[in-house]
C-alpha cells in the first residue's frame, strides 16, 4: 500500500503513512497563472494498492482530488482508496427548495467515479454515500474525542442540535457520563437561536460535541444557553473544525476552556488526530 498526501491533508497522510509502515508520497501540486490546477505524483509507476487523502473543501480542493485520482490511475495503481477526510458539500443534502442542486449527491457522482472505495470521517449524514457508485465507508471520531478528554473532568455531553445528538452520546458513553442535546433553530447563515437547556447544567463540567464549526454561531449559542443553565465550565469538541473567518479567535474569546477538533481540516486546534482510525480502516480492508 502507498498513500498519496493532497495539498489539504498534509500531516494526516504521513501520519497514517507512519502508524502503517507504509509507503508515502507527498504529491506536488501548485496553480497556473490562469489558477487552473496541476499535479504530479513524482513516481515512475504505481504498482500498488494506493490511498489518496484529501479533502473536498474548499473548491479548489475537489479539482486536486479529481487530477490525483487520474494520476495514480495512470500510473498503474492497481486500487484506489480515495479518504475524504472532510467531505464538502454534505450539508447540501436535498433539494430543500425547487431548482436547487443535490449538492452532496453531485460530489459523490464525480469522486465514486475515479476509484474503488471511499472513506470519509464523520460525514455531516453517512446516508449521503449511497450515492457512491464504489464501496464506502464513514469513520466514526467519538472514540478518538472522548480519548482526548479522559482524564479531563467532563460531567455532561451536549449536542447543540437533534441532529448532532448521536454523536454526543458516542462521545458521552465512552466517558462514561450522560448526554442531552439542545433545541437549535438557525435564522441564516450567521445566527442561531438555541432554547434554554432543559436540563440543569448547574455547577458541571459541560462538553459540547458536532460534527463541524462553521462560522461558530451554533457554538457561541449553545455556549450561552448552558452557561446560563449553570455550567460551571464549557468546552467544545468537533470533528471539522472549518473555522470560518475569525471563529476560532471569537470562540477562543468566548470564554470557553477547551476549542479543539480532529485533523480532518488541519489548523492550530486540530489536536486530535484521526489516522488511527483511518490508518485502522485501511489496514481491515
Ligand atoms: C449543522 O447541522 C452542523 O451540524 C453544525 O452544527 C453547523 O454546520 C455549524 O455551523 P456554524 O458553526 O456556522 O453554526
Amino acid at each position: 500500500m502507498i498513500i498519496i498526501g493532497g495539498s489539504s491533508s498534509r500531516d494526516l497522510a504521513k501520519d497514517t503513512a507512519s502508524l502503517l509502515g507504509c509507503g508515502y508520497v507527498q504529491a506536488f501540486s501548485m496553480r497556473f497563472p490562469d489558477g487552473e490546477c496541476y499535479v504530479r505524483v513524482d513516481r515512475e509507476s504505481l504498482d500498488d494498492d494506493v490511498v489518496i487523502i484529501q479533502n473536498t473543501h474548499p473548491d479548489a480542493n475537489i479539482v486536486e482530488l479529481l487530477l490525483l485520482q487520474d494520476a495514480v490511475r495512470t500510473l498503474g495503481a492497481r486500487t484506489i482508496t480515495t479518504v475524504v477526510p472532510y467531505f464538502g458539500y454534505a450539508r447540501q443534502d436535498r433539494v430543500f427548495k425547487p431548482g436547487e442542486a443535490e449538492s452532496a449527491k453531485v460530489m459523490c457522482d464525480i469522486i465514486g467515479r475515479g476509484c474503488d472505495r471511499v472513506l470519509t470521517v464523520d460525514i455531516h449524514k453517512e446516508d449521503t454515500l449511497r450515492h457512491l457508485s464504489c464501496r464506502y465507508r464513514d469513520l466514526k471520531a467519538a472514540g478518538m474525542i472522548a480519548g482526548y478528554f479522559k482524564g479531563r473532568s467532563i460531567d455532561l455531553v451536549f449536542a447543540p442540535d437533534a441532529g448532532a445528538a448521536g454523536r454526543a452520546k458516542e462521545v458521552a458513553d465512552a466517558l462514561g457520563v450522560p448526554h442531552d442535546h439542545l433545541e437549535k433553530t438557525r435564522l441564516s447563515a450567521f445566527e442561531v437561536r438555541i432554547a434554554p437547556s432543559a436540563t440543569s447544567c448547574e455547577g458541571k463540567d459541560v462538553l459540547i460535541v458536532d460534527d463541524m464549526i462553521s462560522t461558530g454561531s451554533t457554538i457561541v449559542a449553545a455556549k450561552q444557553a448552558l452557561a446560563e443553565a449553570g455550567a460551571k465550565s464549557v468546552s467544545v469538541a468537533c470533528t471539522h473544525g472549518l473555522f470560518i473567518g475569525d471563529a476560532l479567535e471569537r470562540l477562543r474569546g468566548s470564554s470557553l476552556d477547551v476549542v479543539v477538533c480532529c485533523n480532518t481540516i488541519e489548523s492550530s486546534a486540530s489536536l486530535i488526530s484521526a489516522a488511527p482510525i483511518i490508518a485502522a480502516a485501511l489496514r481491515e480492508e
